[in-house]
């Protein structure tokens, strides 16, 4: 947060954060499963709760009005009701029910006509609900209108011959049933509601507790992003945060190997370009701290200096066509790709190299087994050819040999590149492509080298989705096979 004229400004990513990423954080994810989790059974068991009460008071209310009924009906089959009088005993005993149940008690007869209303409001007059007639038909109902509140109950009153003669009515309020109930709704809420604050408090530090890690794990990656040093997860809460964690060092641990081999790569393209200055340079000085100093010796020194100019030349054409490859590898689009005649395309190589070979008369033998085309970037194909071919005549001995192999099958071409040579030793194999490695210094110096030829030439194959492989005994030769697909793929 910071302030601008005079107000209070809230960093654009918090409020962005607040307003989009909020439902797409794994804090408030976790912290709405277990709130839900927790919350959805609190409420139904409310209302679960709630409904069952009610059931049960209504019940018991219910059987309790049905004994009543059934003892007064009894009680009115032996009183005078079947004369069709009904004695006072009998009236303050119906009035006495309707006080208990705060409800209206009538008796009917077998004319549907009310004998008898504690509400005196209907006597005289004919009812004809269902469970009157039901009543009549079989035996007593009972029913709960939820409705209007409240229970109807009827009672037959059984005449001389097991006859239903009448029927004995009570319509009781659930007023104070419904009372109970609101007051424990009322409890039950406020369980409820304290019950869902402490699972929300819950699921907030379970939320806050589960993701603590994935903090860490988020700490250390940007600590990585300022800077890279010597930081590891070791995250071991989850199996999640353990992959994560073992994911992210391997990735670490490659970074460092590359900014490693790039610090390696600089100060060693520093160093093979510094050489051939510094021996300049010296040649140089000698020259000029000598006043009269012989035009054969500025001849020599002229001539070295000379060499180390190439030398140079060298070095920088080599580190040109790496970059150039770099950059390609990166976009496939820089790629030349034609359809190569192989077989031409191999000999004008040894054709070049043919007078050097002869130098030191190493015959140079080209074998080539059938036609071949295949789709490449002549130019990078000829430089890893050239690069192979040179290398086994530079590392070779005084009258060796040099075997040119070019093959296919349906699907690649294979060019094999056998020397009679010093060879290379096991443990010097797995590292001569990389780029300024040399086996021997002092003897490539002699010889003059810098250590890229194979880094080129293994690029330049695997642009071209190939291989480069390398066999070779020391002291007695060494062959390296390439195989590149016939047709390009991008
Ligand atoms: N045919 C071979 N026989 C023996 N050693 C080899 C052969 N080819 C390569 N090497 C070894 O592998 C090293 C790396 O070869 P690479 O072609 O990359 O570099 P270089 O020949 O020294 O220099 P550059 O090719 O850049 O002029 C060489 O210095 C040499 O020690
Ligand atoms: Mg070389």
């Amino acid at each position: 947060m910071y302030i601008r004229n005079g107000e209070l400004v809230i960093i654009s990513g918090v409020k962005k954060y607040l307003k989009k990423n909020i439902f797409r954080s794994m804090k408030f994810r976790i912290i709405m499963l277990v709130a839900l989790a927790g919350i959805v059974p609190v409420l139904i068991m409310r209302g679960v709760f709630l409904n069952s009460y009610e059931k049960c008071a209504v019940r018991v209310r219910t059987a309790e009005i049905q004994n009543q009924c059934t003892i007064l009906s009894n009680q009115l089959s032996s009183s005078g009701y079947l004369t069709g009088d009904i004695s006072e005993v009998m009236r303050t005993e119906l009035v006495q029910l309707s006080n208990i149940y705060s409800g209206r008690v009538m008796v009917i007869d077998g004319a549907f006509k009310i004998q008898e209303d504690t509400y005196d409001m209907d006597k005289g007059k004919t009812i004809v609900s269902g469970n009157v007639i039901r009543c009549f038909q079989d035996k007593g109902t009972s029913e709960y209108n939820r409705k209007n509140r409240y229970i109807e109950v009827t009672a037959p009153i059984i005449g001389k011959d097991d006859a239903v003669v009448g029927v004995l009515l009570v319509s009781a309020p659930t007023d104070s049933v419904l009372d109970s109930l609101e007051i424990l709704r009322n409890k039950a809420d406020v369980v409820a509601l304290a019950t869902i604050l402490v699972i929300m408090m819950i699921a907030v530090l379970a939320g806050i507790a589960m993701l603590k890690p994935f903090r860490c794990i988020t700490e250390s990656i940007s600590a990585v992003t300022e800077g890279y040093d010597d930081n590891y997860l070791h995250e071991n809460t989850y199996t999640e945060t353990i992959e994560l964690s073992e994911a992210f060092n391997k990735m670490s641990g490659r970074m460092k190997t590359l900014d490693d081999s790039k610090n390696e790569f600089v100060s060693n393209v520093s160093h093979e370009l510094k050489t051939p200055l510094t021996s300049m340079k010296v040649l140089a000085d000698s020259l000029l701290l000598q006043e009269d100093a012989p035009v054969e010796l500025y001849k020599e020194f002229m001539g070295d200096m000379s060499e180390e100019i190439e030398r140079e030349n060298k070095i920088i054409n080599d580190l040109l066509s790496l970059v150039k490859m770099d950059k390609t590898a990166n976009n496939a689009n820089t790629m030349n790709i034609k359809s190569e005649n192989m077989n031409e395309l191999v000999e004008k190589i040894l054709k070049r190299l043919r007078p050097i070979a002869a130098t030191r008369n190493i015959e140079l033998v080209y074998e080539s087994i059938r036609p071949v085309t295949a789709e490449v970037d002549e130019m990078k194909i000829s430089l890893a050819i050239s690069n192979l071919v040179e290398n086994a005549i530079k590392y070779n001995k005084d009258n060796g040999w040099v075997h040119v192999t070019l093959n296919a099958d349906h699907k690649n071409c294979y060019i094999e590149v056998a020397d009679s040579g010093i060879g290379i030793p096991a443990e010097a194999q797995e590292h001569i492509f990389e780029r300024f490695y040399r086996v021997d210094k002092s003897h490539s110096r002699e010889i003059g080298g810098t250590g890229l030829g194979l880094a080129i030439a293994r690029s330049a194959v695997v642009m071209h989705r190939g291989a480069i492989k390398v066999f070779s005994q020391p002291s007695e030769g060494t062959t390296f096979t390439v195989r590149i697909p016939l047709n390009y793929v991008s």
